[in-house]
């Protein structure tokens, strides 16, 4: 299929402008940010990889708020917060969009506890209306394993004509989940969605004709599925894992 007929487009391309004033404080101390200037978005789905630390979170966070989502995950109307993490980066990235999504949805495994907290007692409320946890499967997400609450979620809350941002959607899954997630992605690109997604998972990080960003010291640049580290460092270690616990407990 072509490139153009996949995913919603919605997100074109983003541009980080570093503030001279702020040029030596977070978050623009981070390589990748620091050196990100303007990056093409793909239509369907763009993968951010590298490193704890190497600045995938502080990006989809900005992105997700610059286009009106909650920083701590879920949709636009989940205005709650539990810490004030909030980057200063939103307001120095130019998000160059076209169209609107008929939804949209931030699935951050660090925080997503707290948007099954808060889908609970906005359902508590006997004048609440119409309960929210039915468009997430219609059972509350808390009584769901973590992995079964993020597979609710993805299968129940996502739908065509979106866009998604996950933020290490692997942390819960097995690996049969994250092949559930990646014919999730599969159907809804095919159905004019769009996804930005931070991975460490090789599996998740296979959605076919992706566009893949490697985020680490030296800045940010364009991969291939094949030299990506997630698929490079797994293939290594499962080829011969005696090789690196050799090394890794060298000292022992
Ligand atoms: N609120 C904050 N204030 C200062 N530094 C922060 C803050 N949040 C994160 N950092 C730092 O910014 C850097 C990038 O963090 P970020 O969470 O974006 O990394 P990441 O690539 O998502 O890592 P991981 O794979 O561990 O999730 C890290 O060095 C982190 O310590
Ligand atoms: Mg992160």
């Amino acid at each position: 299929m072509a490139a153009a007929s996949r995913g919603g487009g919605f997100i074109r391309a983003v541009r980080i402008d570093v503030p001279a004033t702020a040029a030596s404080q977070w978050p623009f101390t981070i390589p990748s940010i620091a050196s990100f200037g303007r990056r093409s978005f793909d239509p369907a789905v763009t993968y951010l990889v590298g490193e704890n630390g190497s600045g995938k979170s502080t990006l989809v966070e900005a992105l997700a708020v610059a286009v009106g989502l909650n920083a701590e995950g879920g949709t636009r109307n989940m205005g709650f917060s539990t810490a004030d993490s909030h980057t200063a980066l939103t307001k120095h990235l130019v998000v160059e969009r076209r169209g609107r999504p008929r939804t949209d949805f931030f699935l951050r495994a660090e925080s997503f506890f707290n948007v099954a907290s808060h889908i609970d007692r906005l359902d508590e409320d006997p004048l609440g209306g119409p309960k929210i946890r039915e468009a997430y499967g219609g059972q509350s997400l808390h009584t769901r394993s973590h992995g079964e609450s993020f597979i609710a979620t993805l299968t129940h809350r996502l739908g065509p004509g979106g866009l998604y941002f996950l933020d290490e959607p692997e942390s819960a899954l097995s690996f049969h989940g994250c092949l559930t997630l990646l014919r999730v992605i599969n159907d809804l690109t095919r159905e004019g969605s769009q996804f930005v997604i931070a991975t460490h998972s090789p599996i998740v990080l296979a959605s076919p004709g992706a566009l893949i960003y490697s985020l680490d010291e030296d800045g940010i640049k364009t991969t291939h599925y094949d030299e990506a580290p997630p698929v490079i460092n797994n293939r290594e270690f499962l080829r011969s894992p005696e090789r690196f616990l050799r090394h890794l407990f060298a000292d022992d």
